[in-house]
């Protein structure tokens, strides 16, 4: 009972009178003879003796309640007729309406894909529940890729053949098996990876892979369409940086960093006094990825990149913990009303 009674507070104190007749329909649903506060009296005879004293407390807790609710509806219905009848003050206060605001993963996501429309990548999205070809062998992964491993990959339990994709360069290959060249397109979207969550990890991310597949396509595109949105994220004096790597699906392969957003380059904790902080990787589409997508390899070239959006978004926001974002917290939430 004194759960119910608790709850009943609850709903009283939120309730909110839209008019004189719904403040009336309250009086009586509550306090009107056959009303709930009544029955709970009525209810209260049964109540065990030991319980009695806490319960009738909050009885008349909720009954002290109603009556002030009640007089404040009235009181403010009153107050409105008169200002209305006269003239309504376009200065008083009006209730404040909370907007709500986008998560910054979204407006981060958003100025990405705003800024590759730009350069004329058109967004294109595919599954997140792959089966092994698109996320790993049509990628040019080897049978014995520590990335298919269990400990990376979420497989689903009754097939080890389909799992939650682990990066969006699957939608490469779904995109070249739908498309052909010239193509160019980005796609972003959600990841999974079977990995501890902290601080710099998380099991759930978002990326945007971007592809370009023409005839011609070089290693100069690609630098020069990197060097655009990193300038453009960030802004007019970001330097980019390549540095040679190796992804089974690039050749060459490499990852890109910037110039700290956050020390200017002198050297501060986020770049580990560096200056530099890596944001992507990318390289040449593998000739034998074309070929797995029947795209004569010969005849055309292409470019690829992946991306990490939450990534971007510790950079841009200056957050420390990657937890953050998954948390739901309106007091972190809150905070990101404003397009970067
Ligand atoms: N798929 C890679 C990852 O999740 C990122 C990546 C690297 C994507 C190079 C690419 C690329 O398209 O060319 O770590």
């Amino acid at each position: 009972m004194k759960d119910r009674i608790r709850q009943i507070i609850e709903e009283v104190k939120e309730y909110r009178a839209g008019s004189e007749y719904d403040a009336e329909a309250f009086r009586i649903k509550y306090l009107g003879k056959k009303g709930l506060l009544n029955d709970l009296f009525a209810d209260f005879k049964s109540v065990l003796a030991e319980d009695r004293k806490e319960t009738g407390q909050l009885l008349n807790d909720l009954k002290s309640l109603l009556q002030k609710r009640v007089d404040q509806f009235k009181a403010g219905f009153k107050s409105q007729e008169a200002s209305s009848a006269s003239f309504s003050d376009l200065s008083l206060p009006v209730d404040f309406q909370e907007t709500g605001s986008r998560h910054p993963v979204s407006i981060v996501l958003n100025k990405m894909i705003e800024v590759f429309n730009k350069l004329g990548f058109p967004v294109a999205e595919d599954r997140e529940i792959e089966d092994d070809w698109h996320n790993f062998t049509a990628l040019n992964f080897p049978l014995d890729h520590p990335a298919r491993d269990m400990q990376d990959t979420f497989f689903i339990e009754t097939n080890p053949d389909i799992a939650l994709r682990t990066h969006t360069s699957s939608v490469q290959i779904r995109y070249m098996e739908k498309h052909k060249p010239p193509l160019r397109a980005i796609f972003p979207g959600r990841v999974y990876r079977n990995e501890a969550i902290s601080a710099r990890a998380h099991c759930l991310f978002h990326q945007v892979e971007g592809l370009y597949v023409d005839k011609n396509v070089s290693f100069a595109d690609l630098k020069q369409t990197l060097l655009y949105f990193a300038q453009e994220m960030f802004d007019a004096n970001t330097k980019i940086r390549l540095r040679p790597s190796f992804f089974p699906f690039t050749e060459p392969s490499a990852e890109m960093d910037i110039s700290c957003n956050i020390c200017g380059g002198k050297g501060c904790n986020i770049c580990k006094y560096t200056g530099w902080v890596e944001i992507l990787g990318c390289g040449m589409v593998d000739p034998a990825v074309l070929e797995n997508c029947n795209i004569d390899s010969k005849e055309y070239t292409g470019f690829a990149f992946g991306i990490g959006v939450e990534r971007m978004a510790l950079l841009l926001y200056q957050i420390n913990d990657l937890r953050l974002f998954f948390e739901n917290d309106l007091r972190f939430l809150k905070q990101f009303r404003s397009v970067v």
